[in-house]
């Protein structure tokens, strides 16, 4: 490469004409017209046309007519302006050419398994197997400069905010965050073994204890998970605590990171403050934890309307201690019969038992109920309570209490994302606050709803009545119907957390077992805490509304978790398991050898 002024392939406008430079690139794309060789070069900021003239340098020339996709190549030369009527308006660098004088071409390139530059749909698999070539194409180049540029506003925000970037173990001991742990085995502790952190979250607790008032740390985190659409078994969070800190206090630094954040990757400004719902409003009137609040459609009780009234289902439903839970959808009236046919089938296929409308069109309802179930008095009574007027559609479901909520918020989803409600480019935040402190897990047992060292609501602590009445001092962020991030005031009280261990179900030996170390430092003079964590990969991806977390990641798992490139996981050479003491069990053995696909 020479001595000239090296430049970037989207530096380059027409204030650069008669500048001698020198590119380093890829060939994107190259055309012959007539004698004249059109070579697009493309790096990280841009692509430029270098134009190479057989008569004005014809070893250079001659060099280029042998170039192909994706080979690297230096072009030196003389930055002119594209003759009139050639520019391309398309194109950052679109007014201008380089004269080409030199080529040297650095590297060649098999013919890569898809063209760089096209915007084509590729095979999601074809794409992680070669993915370093993926990750050549302009959007796989933007979508990791904005992460870039929103994680270092994160860096900067909390920098200003006095917090300290303190990095924490990754062999460490379990930490139960609601996942099962990567294990790794000790070599020279036979038999025992690390796990992989699913966060920080005890390290960032004892780091008050030590002294630090505000810690940050952009953190991997390692699930065991079950494979889900918009889950990576390795993930990244922005995990921060708090020592001295109220519930108000972590909110307000999310808000203003979230708003950095925003500003410094997208420019687009955030309002603060975020609104807020109890755990309890989020379910009446979103069927969901995380309400998506870009459109209203929320859920009302029809119960009371119905009780009575001629028709059977709802009325059997009803005695059955059922609830009628719907929404009112404005405008929704001009819909066909058949768009009316096609939302009951979508509610069949969330698991609805069936799906009731009623249309309130201008030349009168309509609604697959019996005119006699319609009287004057229910359609009056339901405009009261919906505030509908003519032209809208009314959508109705009976189903148990917890169940039917559940079931009209999906359902709300579905109408949004029919009606296009749920608009990628605008940003509904919003914080739902007082969740429960346990939940019932399917094997019965009580389990903590964020983790068990989230302190239970301030006047609750002594955790009397009902456990699943108790709330929580946990609350979670969330983005247009997507949970961002959940933290929690912690439990700084010894006796507490013990206290919370037992309603766990843990005994007193697993407790010092597991948590001992935990329980030891709270008794030295552990100062009130709390914090949070925001999930980096999910946040990027709802700012450019990409389809999948895998798209905003540079080397994600597949679906099944496994990195197709690479070929991870795989199996391990014998001798690696006998210095670790380690035997496979034979059918282990058998998927391993078999290569489980
Ligand atoms: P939690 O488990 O709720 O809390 O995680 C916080 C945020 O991390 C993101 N997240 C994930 N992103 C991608 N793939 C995954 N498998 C995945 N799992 C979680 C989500 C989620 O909201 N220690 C606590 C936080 C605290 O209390 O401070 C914790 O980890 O965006």
């Amino acid at each position: 490469m020479s001595a000239l002024l090296r430049v970037a392939c989207g530096e380059l406008d027409a204030r650069s004409c008669g500048l001698e430079i020198q590119l380093c690139g890829w060939v994107n794309s190259s055309r012959d017209h007539g004698g004249l060789l059109f070579i697009d070069v493309r790096d990280a900021l841009g692509i430029t046309q270098t134009v190479f003239d057989p008569g004005a340098a014809p070893a250079a020339a001659q060099t280029a007519a042998t170039l192909r996709s994706e080979d690297v190549v230096a072009v030196s030369g003389t930055v002119r302006r594209r003759p009139p009527g050639t520019e391309n308006k398309k194109l950052a660098t679109g007014e201008i050419e380089v004269a080409a004088a030199a080529l040297e071409v650095l590297n060649r390139s098999l013919t890569p398994p898809f063209p760089v530059h096209s915007a084509a749909e590729i095979d999601e698999a074809l794409r992680l197997k070669y993915r370093y070539i993926d990750l050549r194409r302009p959007h796989m180049q933007r979508n990791l400069q904005l992460r870039h540029r929103a994680v270092k506003a994160v860096r900067d925000y909390l920098d200003s905010e006095r917090f300290l970037e303190i990095e924490t173990p990754l062999l460490i001991k379990q930490t139960p965050e609601g996942a099962r742990d990567f294990i790794v085995p000790s070599r020279l502790h036979a038999g025992q073994f690390y796990a992989l952190p699913q966060s920080p979250q005890l390290f960032k607790q004892l780091l008050m204890v030590s002294g630090f008032a505000r810690y940050f740390q952009i953190a991997r985190c390692l699930r065991d998970e079950d494979a889900r659409a918009d889950r990576q078994p390795e993930f990244t969070q922005i995990d921060l605590e708090m020592a001295f800190a109220q519930q108000q206090d972590v909110i307000a630094v999310t808000e203003g990171l979230l708003r950095s954040m925003f500003a410094g990757s997208l420019g687009v400004d955030v309002k603060t403050p975020f609104p807020r719902l109890s755990h309890r409003d989020a379910l009446l009137r979103y069927g969901s934890d995380k309400p998506d609040l870009r459109f209203g459609l929320d859920l009302l009780d029809f119960s009371a309307a119905f009780a009575g009234t001629p028709f059977r289902v709802f009325t059997a439903a009803l005695e059955r201690g059922q609830q009628i839970v719907g929404f009112c959808d404005p405008g929704g009236a001009s819909r066909s019969r058949r768009e009316f046919d096609a939302l009951g089938t979508a509610a069949a296929e969330l698991g609805a038992q069936g799906l009731v409308w009623i249309a309130l069109a201008a030349d009168g309802v309509r609604s697959p109920l019996p005119k006699a179930a319609l009287s004057a008095a229910l359609l009056d009574e339901i405009r009261r309570l919906t505030a509908a007027r003519t032209g809208d559609a009314l959508f109705l479901l009976a189903d148990e209490p917890g169940k039917v909520r559940d079931l009209a918020g999906r359902l709300r989803l579905h109408v949004a994302q029919t009606q296009n409600l749920r608009d990628p480019a605008s940003f509904a935040f919003c914080w739902v606050l007082d969740f429960p402190l346990f939940e019932r897990l399917d094997n019965g047992r009580l389990g903590p709803m964020h983790h068990p060292f989230t302190a239970p609501a301030t006047g609750q602590e002594a955790l009397e009545g009902d456990a699943l009445a108790l709330r929580a001092q946990h609350y979670d962020v969330v983005l247009n119907g997507a949970e961002l991030g959940s933290g929690s005031i912690r439990i700084h009280d010894p006796a507490l957390q013990r206290k919370i261990f037992a309603r766990l179900g843990y005994s007193d030996a697993q407790i010092d077992e597991r948590f001992g170390f935990l329980l030891e430092a709270l008794s030295y003079g552990a100062p009130p805490h709390g914090g949070i964590a925001l999930g980096v990969d999910r946040i990027i991806q709802l700012m450019i509304g990409a389809p999948s977390i895998r798209e905003v990641i540079a080397f994600p798992k597949n679906q099944r978790f496994q990195d197709l490139m690479i070929q991870a996981p795989s199996a391990v050479a014998p001798e690696v398991l006998a210095e670790l003491q380690l035997k496979l069990s034979p059918a282990a053995q058998a998927a391993a050898s078999g290569g489980d696909k």
